[in-house]
């Protein structure tokens, strides 16, 4: 038994550069994590409605509904946090104001609130987080692993760290309280942040940015997630062997054709060995780095179970980085 271990992570944020695929990872990561008899909450919160397309589902109600069965024998179920309803929910809790606050949104006076503090905004969207995290039902965990699709990788630290500033700033009374006890939670080995990529300069250098930033912040960073990566290994080919290779099966093998097929497969080559090297500079941040192949027909309900089959096979989710300690920027191999 080895005490010392710390907890496997129980929320998983998933953010990344906007259309790197941070919805589709996170919704692969939720069906991975749903194994026989776990129970998953994957939320959202930025009032897109992008997880409920992917299950060809209805748009997902404030309220948590069962969305898809796991890969093995789980359930995964889908949550749209929505800040007015998440500050409805604290009013009624901590002040009882019942039908109060239905009246409060009804004078728009939630609208008002959550617009003049867009701080309290995600003070509540991480307060819901971490609610269902710690909820129990029946004696147990009502969720296994919470899975949030989260703000973009331009927005995260400030997102996850709007907790610290309030829990400074109410020394006393339930939001202070309510903030350092969700900071607490997200700065735990109870959370990991997954950086989502694709193979391109842009995005990879956002997530090298993103990883400074929140290892500055002491945020528990998990995997790094290399998605949209075309599978071809390359081979050695001469223009010998494909002309005997058109020839055997048949098909053209005359100059143009050979022609625009080296250059094809030059360039192809030129893209996965492009590939390697984003693959290198993510590996030398000292995080696991898991691939998922580019689906050259997309993703539908059936890809999306492909790509959560590939996290599974990986294990299990990534333990944050030791912080405070990690030294990945000035190691020798760091650039
Ligand atoms: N592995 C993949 N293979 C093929 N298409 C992908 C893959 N991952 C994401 N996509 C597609 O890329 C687009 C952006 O993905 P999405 O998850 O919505 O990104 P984000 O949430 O980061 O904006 C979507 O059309 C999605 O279907
Ligand atoms: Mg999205």
């Amino acid at each position: 038994m080895s005490a010392t271990a710390p907890p496997l992570p129980r929320l998983h944020i998933v953010t990344g550069k906007g259309g790197t695929g941070k919805t589709t990872v996170a919704a692969a990561l939720a069906l991975a994590l749903a194994g026989p008899g776990r129970r998953v909450l994957l939320v959202e919160v930025e009032g897109r409605q992008g997880i409920a397309p992917l299950f060809d589902a209805p748009p997902l109600p404030y309220a948590e509904r069962h969305l898809a069965a796991g890969l093995d024998g789980g359930e995964v179920f889908g949550q749209a946090v929505d800040a007015d309803e998440a500050l409805l929910d604290y009013l009624t809790m901590f002040y009882k104001l019942g039908t109060a606050g239905r009246a409060l949104r009804k004078f728009g006076a939630i609208d008002f609130a959550t617009t003049i503090a867009p701080g309290l905004r995600d003070i509540l969207l991480t307060g819901k987080l971490k609610e269902a995290v710690s909820r129990t039902e029946a004696g147990r965990m009502a969720y296994d692993a919470v899975v949030l699709d989260a703000p973009p990788t331009g927005r995260i630290v400030k997102f996850l760290n709007v907790t610290v500033e309030s829990g400074r700033l109410a020394k006393t009374g339930p939001i202070g309280k309510h903030s350092r006890s969700v900071a607490r939670m997200l700065h735990s080995s109870l959370t990991a942040v997954h950086l989502v990529t694709t193979p391109a300069a842009m995005p990879v250098q956002e997530t090298l940015d993103a990883h400074r930033e929140l290892a500055a912040a002491d945020l528990p960073v998990g995997r790094i997630v290399l998605n949209e990566v075309v599978g071809a290994k390359p081979v050695d080919v001469t223009e010998e062997q494909l002309r005997e290779g058109l020839a055997k099966t048949g098909l053209p093998a005359d100059e143009r054709t050979v022609a625009a097929l080296l250059d094809e497969y030059a360039s192809s080559r030129i893209e996965i060995e492009a590939v390697d090297a984003y693959r290198d500079r993510l590996e030398r941040l000292g995080r696991p780095v898991a691939e998922l192949a580019l689906l050259p027909e997309g993703v539908d309900l059936s890809g999306l179970y492909q790509l959560a089959e590939t996290l599974r096979e990986l294990g299990e989710p990534a333990r944050p980085a030791p912080r405070a300690a990690d030294d990945v920027e000035g190691g020798p191999g760091g650039d």
